[in-house]
């Protein structure tokens, strides 16, 4: 599958559910947001066929996002029914890491490659502030599960906001120290709604780049440079570190992604919410030969890239929801990042 931009699209996110076990002040207002009815979410079975579809196509790696994907039951189940499709090489899992301890063994035993966790901060209470009342000691608690559980290219990403956790860029990267782990760190990006100042909170990849060096010499680490990170090792240190740069140095001419929203949509952006309905074919005759010519009509319409970096409201393309109000709905939990 290759685009009109001669981009190979070969990855696919998959968002499970559009809820979560927490509220981060960057992706969600407080009182959370309207959810898709039960009755529209897809079943493993649809996911499935989809992913089957996809996989038939080109697609050779998928990963398992939410809301947060851990809140649906299950999912291992999910896992074990995805390893059975041929031509997948990878299967991987995005978590906020507080359910983990209970899931890390058996998502291990169902397949699962990698597990990538989102952390934002090292402090217990400011790890609550951020995500509006969850458990630090949960999700390190998660990760060490995980790398118990042999799932070991454990990646942590961090969101960097200006004055709340630009401060522990150090901190984090002193975590690659002495284990193997991935730190990312990534830049904030304006969703269809900021309910977290994006204006006053972005801070760029760029400069947590340059306090990292203030440890150490960055030693980039090319042969990793498979997704939007740029890669580096501090000498002598187990770890490595990630800085995606989504605003200060996008990415999209390398982009291979497509997602998959919870209620069955694909989008081919991140930032643009034109999507194309999959659940429809799933009903319909033949499914597997409409879904295929869905796919390769999302990959067709794919755009350039994004344009996050324009003022105002043409920032980010939201002309394809519904409505208003669910335009104003928009939030990262929709589509898993
Ligand atoms: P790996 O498979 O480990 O490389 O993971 P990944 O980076 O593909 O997935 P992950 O869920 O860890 O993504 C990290 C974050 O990077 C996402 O949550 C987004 O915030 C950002 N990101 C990933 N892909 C894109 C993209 O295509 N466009 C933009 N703008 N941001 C992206
Ligand atoms: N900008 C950048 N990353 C975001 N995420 C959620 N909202 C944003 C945003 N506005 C990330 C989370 C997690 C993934 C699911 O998406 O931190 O890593
Ligand atoms: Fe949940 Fe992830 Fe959004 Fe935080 S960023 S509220 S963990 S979906």
């Amino acid at each position: 599958m290759i685009d009109k931009f001669s981009r190979k699209i070969d990855y696919l996110r998959v968002s499970v559910t559009d809820r979560c076990n927490l509220r981060c002040v960057y992706c969600m207002p407080e009182q959370g947001i309207i959810h898709k009815q039960p009755a529209d979410i897809l079943s493993f079975e649809q996911i499935y066929k989809i992913v089957k579809a996809a996989a038939a196509l080109g697609v050779e790696k998928v990963r398992i996002t939410g809301g947060e994907p851990l809140v649906r039951k299950d999912l291992p189940l999910l896992i074990r029914k995805l390893r059975t499709i041929d031509g997948l090489k990878e299967i991987c899992l995005t978590t906020n890491g507080v359910y983990l301890s209970d899931y890390a063994s058996a998502l291990k035993e169902a397949g699962l490659d990698r597990i990538n966790v989102s952390l934002d901060s090292l402090n217990p209470e400011r790890f609550r502030e951020i995500t509006r009342g969850g458990s630090l000691e949960a999700a390190l608690k998660g990760i060490d599960a995980a790398l118990e559980a042999g799932l070991s290219a454990l990646k942590i990403n961090a969101v960097l906001l200006k004055d709340f956790n630009s401060d522990e860029v150090i901190d984090f990267a002193f975590l690659t120290k002495a284990r193997p782990l991935q730190v990312r760190f990534i830049e904030y990006m304006p969703t269809g709604v900021n309910h977290f100042s994006y204006d006053k909170s972005f801070f760029s990849a760029q400069t947590a780049k340059a306090i990292c060096g203030g440890l150490g010499e960055l030693i980039p680490l090319d042969s990793c440079q498979t997704g939007p990170a740029e890669i580096f090792k501090i000498k002598g240190f187990s770890g490595t570190l990630g800085f995606i740069s989504p605003i200060s140095r996008p990415f999209c001419g390398s982009c291979n992604k497509l997602r998959l929203t919870s209620d069955g949509r694909l989008r081919n952006c991140l930032h643009s919410a034109k999507t194309i309905d999959l659940k429809k074919a799933l009903y319909g005759d033949n499914p597997e030969v409409i879904l295929s010519g869905l796919i390769a009509q999302a990959i067709e319409l794919k755009p350039k890239a994004h344009n996050l970096s324009q003022e105002g409201p043409g920032r980010g393309d939201f002309s394809d929801y519904a409505s208003a109000a669910e335009a104003e709905n928009f939030s990262m939990c929709q589509i898993g990042g």
